[in-house]
């Protein structure tokens, strides 16, 4: 398949191509996302495979008009339209009951839908234009991190899909928060940039998934990389986590034994013996902002070993921590 390349001022070939059920990658103030109209099930299909993703993992479906989510759910809790009314457009999914004409190939046959309205203006143009709605998981391939810059959706996804609509970098950089609406109070499966914080100003039984905090205690599974790598680049991640001393005497200390490791610092720091040295920051939006990013560079560095400094923080930190462990299948290092 030949991938047509385009930019924000030039989209209405890629809003004809989606509306005519082909595959379009567009950005969002998140990550990059692989679309196609969530109406049609080949072309929800065609998704699968481009991504070589399992066919039991469901689609979110984005919406650029805020009446939309009626047509998609059937029961919208007050909690709920008021978190739509705070966050949305923005960095938020949530998980209702659906309408009985959304289909199963984007649900993978559950009875919910999740539904997000990005705040991305290129998203939201590119969306209305095709009239449809757009079922779209980030753009990478299965497994690989997800991708927040044109340059690391085309290493995925050239030559797998129609149009790739080149926009600014991602400015979250991490996926969006995925809240399950669907009963009496909201539950975080997937934590984001609309923390657990801002949800319970809205209902203060709101909560993370016990299966979130359950992994989250996994610190070294029998076989790190069978059952928990995602996000995952071809080096090992090893996470190191503590104080800024202890981390930085750790690593300097594991780089005199290997030298083609890389380190990725936080709030600075100086490794000599590493091959390259990316940082992620000073505060946790700069750290989600740049994770994925730099997890992908390292890879371009040919190192066999990422160290990875990380101190949890409030804000992103749980959104941070949940990719950067996933990434790390569980190695982490407490210093
Ligand atoms: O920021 C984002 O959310 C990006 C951009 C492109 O919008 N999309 C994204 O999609 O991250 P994806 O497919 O990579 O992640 C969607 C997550 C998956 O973990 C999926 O299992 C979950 O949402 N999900 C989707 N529908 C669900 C449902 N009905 N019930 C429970 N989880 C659901
Ligand atoms: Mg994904």
């Amino acid at each position: 398949m030949k991938t047509v390349t385009v930019d924000k001022n030039n989209l209405e070939g890629a809003a004809v191509c989606l509306r005519n059920g082909g595959l379009v990658v567009f950005p969002t103030e998140t990550v990059y996302g692989l679309g196609a109209d969530a109406s049609n099930p080949q072309a929800v299909e065609n998704i699968y495979k481009a991504k070589g993703r399992p066919s039991d993992n469901p689609l979110i479906v984005h919406i650029a008009n805020f009446d939309d989510v009626y047509k998609l759910a059937r029961e919208i809790p007050d909690f709920a339209a008021e978190l739509m009314e705070r966050y949305w457009p923005g960095p938020l999914t949530l998980i209702f009951k659906k309408q009985p004409h959304v289909i199963d190939r984007v649900t993978a046959g559950l009875d919910t839908v999740a539904v997000r309205y990005p705040s991305n203006p290129i998203a939201n143009e590119l969306i209305r234009r095709s009239g449809v709605f757009v079922a779209a998981p980030s753009a990478n391939l299965s497994g690989s991190p997800s991708p927040t810059v044109y340059r690391h959706v085309k290493a995925d996804l050239d030559g797998r899909v129609d149009y790739i609509v080149n926009g600014e970098g991602c400015e979250i950089g991490l996926e969006s928060t995925v809240v399950d609406a669907s009963g009496d109070f909201p539950v975080i499966l997937r934590p984001g940039a609309i923390t657990l914080e801002m949800l319970s100003k809205v209902h203060p039984g709101a909560c993370m998934d016990p299966a979130l905090l359950d992994s989250d205690k996994v610190e070294k599974p029998k076989c790190p990389g069978m059952k928990y790598i995602h996000y995952s680049p071809k080096a090992d991640v090893i996470v190191v986590c503590g104080e800024k001393q202890n981390r930085t005497e750790y690593i300097s200390s594991q780089l005199k034994a290997n030298s083609n490791a890389g380190v990725m610092t936080f709030c600075g720091g100086e490794y000599p013996d590493a091959k390259c040295t990316l940082s992620a920051g000073n505060t946790m939006q700069e750290y989600g902002h740049i994770l994925f990013y730099n997890l992908r560079e390292f890879d371009g560095h040919g190192v066999d070993t990422v160290y990875a400094e990380f101190e949890i923080q409030d804000g992103m930190g749980d959104a941070v921590k949940n990719r950067l462990y996933k990434s790390a299948g569980f190695n982490i290092v407490n210093v």
